[in-house]
């Protein structure tokens, strides 16, 4: 079995796609690959993080979400989802899901100074839903009877067909009541197919599945779910700011987001 340096990492190579600091020579070598077989590959990540940060605000502001559920939470990168929900709104309680050892050894540092008792970690894989909702951790910070925002941010195309990933979402949604929400981001092959099955190939060599989806197989996770507006765009589309890259192509951009809403 490999180490933690003699593999990459997604939550590594995607922190420094980010510029961030908290990656290997392997990770590093990774994303170069990446970024010659696919030269916009910089590109998404932080269109997703910005797309991440928007979702937060609007949920725990317009919709007066209180609770959060992320999973697949990535290195800290600051505004962390706590810190967006807490800065509206300073009661938000949000759990956070990785099943990596480098984000669990970042996790004491992402809750430092975080309102104890409203902010967890739980360190348990995605495909383990059951695992997730009976974890003691996330038990003292959410309540389940309460609705809560289910963030699965650029997380499903790490989940292989076989996986079950649609189970794994309505698995999810079936734990939390009417008035929850689902945020959910998914890299896509739509533009450049031959781009994406390249990153794969090298993201396979270190055993990491990446399945982009198309944009109908993403829309199925939002099945029995009203998608707020604007529905499913790039997350380039969905409820700009100044910040977002306009400048970026549709095949740059490469990752569809949205939010809806359980009935
Ligand atoms: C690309 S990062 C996204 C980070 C953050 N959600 C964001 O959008 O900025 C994907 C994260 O998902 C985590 N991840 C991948 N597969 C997972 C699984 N089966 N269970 C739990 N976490 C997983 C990785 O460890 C990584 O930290």
């Amino acid at each position: 079995m490999p180490g933690a340096m003699e593999r990459a990492h997604p939550a590594r190579v995607y922190d420094y796609l980010l510029g961030g600091r908290d990656n290997y020579p392997v990770d590093r070598r990774a994303a170069e690959e990446g970024l010659r077989a696919n030269p916009a590959s910089r590109v998404p990540p932080r269109e997703n993080r910005a797309f991440l940060r928007r979702v937060v605000g609007h949920l725990a502001g317009e919709r007066g979400v209180r609770q959060f559920l992320d999973i697949g939470t990535g290195i800290p990168t600051s505004p962390n989802v706590h810190e967006v929900a807490q800065a509206v709104a300073p009661d938000a309680r949000v759990v956070y899901v990785d099943n990596d050892p480098i984000v669990l050894a970042h996790a004491a540092g992402l809750l430092r100074g975080a309102p104890p008792g409203r902010t967890g970690y739980v360190d348990a894989d995605l495909r383990d839903v059951e695992r997730i909702l009976a974890s003691p951790q996330l038990r003292a910070v959410l309540d389940l009877d309460r609705p809560v925002a289910v963030v699965l941010v650029a997380i499903m195309h790490f989940v292989a067909d076989a996986d079950g990933p649609y189970e794994i979402v309505r698995r999810l949604l079936d734990a939390v009541p009417s008035g929850s929400y689902l945020a959910l981001s998914h890299l896509t092959g739509d533009f450049d197919p031959d781009a994406w099955d390249r990153v794969a190939a090298i993201f396979a060599r270190d055993g990491v599945t990446l399945r982009v989806r198309s944009r109908a197989e993403i829309a199925r996770f939002f099945d029995g779910l009203d998608l707020l507006d604007p529905g499913l765009p790039l997350v380039t589309r969905w409820r700009p700011d100044a910040a977002v890259n306009l400048a970026a192509t549709d095949a740059e951009v490469a990752v569809y987001g949205g939010v809806a809403r359980k009935p």
